[in-house]
């Protein structure tokens, strides 16, 4: 079978409530990707949907006085409605309860029932509504759900069983073999302990439930709501409808999936694309949660936080922004109004926005508004590496699905740029008329930066994109991914001033400097500490240090793991500049160390030490280090 398309799912979400900013969590991150393999001119099918029937359906309309179809026709055009809200770019929305479906579903149950996959028993077990998961008393936790840990209800009944216990060591060796196949690594690994205490054969249907597609041939039995939900993924991808679509299509390139739900993916879905004599699905990729102080948002438990809100406050790329930058792909992170206020205010009106304005305004103020001409080789290399390597970043980053790390790949070449700026201070010269190729040279680069950072933004952000090459007065169509190739701005264009990119937002905390964990407290950058003698100054041990190497610390977004040579002593030092410095920027570099620093175990790294760095009102960081060569091991003094 040959798969030409990129496709990538979401999971089909319950419509008996309205949905969360955990929910917008999945589907904007898989929005991400299928923008990010549009742009490189691939062909994807980005499917999401939702998941209508069921126990937990059937009591939510019955709770509001409604049949199940109404409350789900009712919710799914609130999902429709917030899709389009966040500019999800779906190519297939399928709802569980379209004939469509239906038809795979019930042509799948009699298939593996007539090659004998499929038996009628009796099942004795519990039953956990909130999950829609069935389980023997051998696996529940103190008799409750083991995965969400709710009240469980027994449950004796005639039904349909899937002889999942055939497959148990095909899919161990299938793990062995795939070991990307469940990511991130720790997931594959509980997993495969799950798999190992025993495959039980499941159990395909429910008795007497009258909200569900019925068991072909017996309609007293309705078919298990994972079973129906799982083959959602072959129904949008054509699966016995559209034959020359499915060959394309299938398998799918990503399942996201919360963490919640990698059991239902990583065990039952391979084992019934065994049974039906499928490929398997080349990644399931399950993220963690948002939580709200320690608590997964979610509607069972009741503390919603509403995407649409969030949105007509604070604009759409704002909320898109936050949800892929703030946590790192994978683990569970915290959702605050506080924080996305915080990356509004540092991340995109300070260090993107101000770019932008800088640059529009320079060009205008130095050139008459038009950008003046690209001479080859001129260029000053150091923002072209920048960019050339933030290209890689992001690459590297959105083929490990890092989504956070891909922006970060971002938000270096944006510091890097506004640094540039610092560096080559274009107003000095703009006076001095012996330098005007070298003022053409910072102004071309400064554009071509923003030209090229817009396209980086784009699998991301849905709107800023185009505000910012409007502004450059660069045509606004037709990017690609290709295009972000050093040197694409054309001369001539002629920018435009407008609103900002990003309005800060008031805010009476300053708490930006918690990106750094080294940095003052504001109360302390406010007043000024008390004045100390030369004697305790000199108690201070001040060297400068060279970074031989530097990487990022895992699952610590903000740490950075740097080896510094001082003098012929090597040391350790983890500092949290992670947002603010890519390694490669500080890789060669000389720093200040306090070398008599208390030594640290952050993160389980041993640190011995300090690196000095400034930081100002507007997030700004600096690194702290000599102005000319100078040996390593130097004293500070
Ligand atoms: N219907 C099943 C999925 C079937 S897929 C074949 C289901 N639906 S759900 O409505 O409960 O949605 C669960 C998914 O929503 C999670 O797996 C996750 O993708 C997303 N999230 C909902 N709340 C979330 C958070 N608080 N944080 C992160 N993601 C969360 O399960």
């Amino acid at each position: 079978m040959s798969r030409q398309v990129w496709f990538i799912t979401t999971p089909i979400y319950y419509p008996s409530d309205n949905l969360t900013i955990g929910h917008a969590y999945t589907t904007v991150a898989a929005d991400a990707f299928a923008r990010y393999h549009r742009l490189r001119g691939e062909e994807v099918w980005f499917s999401t949907g939702t998941d209508e029937h069921g126990q937990k359906m059937e009591r939510a309309a019955r709770d509001q006085g409604l049949l199940p179809a109404a409350l789900a026709d009712r919710v799914v055009s609130g999902i429709r409605e917030l899709w389009a809200t966040l500019h999800i770019s779906y190519d297939d929305f399928v709802r569980t309860t379209e004939v469509r479906h239906e038809r795979v579903v019930q042509a799948v149950f009699e298939q593996l029932k007539s090659q004998g996959d499929i038996y009628r028993g009796e099942y004795t077990g519990f039953y956990c509504e909130p999950d829609e998961a069935l389980w023997l008393e051998s696996r529940l936790v103190d008799g409750k759900c083991p995965d969400c840990g709710r009240p469980v209800i027994r449950l004796t009944e005639d039904s349909y069983f899937f002889r999942m216990s055939r497959y148990q060591d095909r899919l161990l060796q299938y793990f062995r073999d795939h070991p990307d196949f469940v990511e991130p690594q720790s997931r594959l690994h509980e997993m495969i302990k799950f798999v190992e205490q025993g495959l039980e054969d499941l159990s395909v249907s429910r008795q007497g439930l009258s909200w569900g597609i019925p068991v072909p041939g017996d309609p007293e039995h309705s078919i298990y709501v994972w079973f129906d939900a799982l083959l959602n993924y072959l129904t949008t991808a054509g699966y016995g409808s559209d034959a020359s679509r499915f060959a394309r299509t299938w398998p799918s390139n990503v399942h996201l999936v919360g963490k919640e739900i990698v059991r239902f993916h990583a065990v039952i879905w391979p084992t019934l694309l065994m049974a039906l004599g499928l490929p398997l699905p080349d990644r399931v990729f399950g993220h963690g949660w948002l939580l709200l102080e320690d608590t997964k948002i979610s509607k069972s438990r009741g503390n919603l936080i509403d995407p649409n809100m969030l949105v007509a406050r604070y604009g759409v790329d704002a909320v898109r922004y936050f949800l892929l930058r703030e946590v790192p792909f994978g683990a569970d992170g915290s959702y605050s109004e506080k924080a996305l206020v915080r990356r509004i205010n540092v991340d995109l009106a300070n260090d993107l926005g101000n770019l932008l304005h800088r640059t529009v305004a320079m060009v205008t103020q130095f050139n008459g508004g038009v950008v003046p001409p690209y001479r080859a080789g001129l260029e000053t290399p150091s923002l072209r590496r920048a960019a050339e390597l933030a290209v890689v970043e992001v690459e590297e980053a959105m083929d490990r699905l890092e989504l956070h790390r891909a922006i970060m790949g971002v938000q270096s070449l944006v510091r890097a740029a506004n640094r540039y700026i610092e560096d080559r201070q274009p107003w000095a010269l703009h006076r001095d008329p012996a330098a005007r190729e070298l003022l053409d040279d910072v102004l071309y680069n400064l554009v071509e930066v923003l030209r090229v950072t817009a396209i980086l933004l784009s699998p991301f952000l849905v709107e800023t994109p185009t505000r910012i090459r409007r502004a450059l007065g660069l045509a606004e169509a037709g990017t690609a991914w290709a295009e972000v190739a050093w040197g694409g701005t054309v001369p001539g264009c002629v920018v435009k001033s407008g609103d900002p990119l990003f309005r800060r937002i008031d805010t009476h905390e300053d708490d930006d400097r918690a990106e750094h964990p080294m940095a003052p407290e504001p109360e302390a950058r406010a007043a000024r500490p008390s004045v100390i003698s030369v004697e305790e100054f000199r108690r201070l041990d001040l060297r400068v240090a060279r970074v031989r190497e530097c990487v990022r610390v895992d699952n610590a977004d903000r740490l950075l793991k740097l080896t510094l040579e001082i003098g012929e002593e090597t040391r350790t030092v983890v500092s949290g500049i992670a947002a603010h410095y890519a390694p490669a920027d500080l890789v060669g570099r000389s720093v200040v160390l306090v070398a008599n620093l208390k030594p640290a175990t952050i993160r389980g790294i041993r640190s011995e030490g300090m690196i000095l760095a400034a930081s100002d009102d507007e997030g700004r960081l600096s690194v702290v280090g000599p102005w000319s060569g100078i040996n390593s091991g130097s004293r500070v003094t």
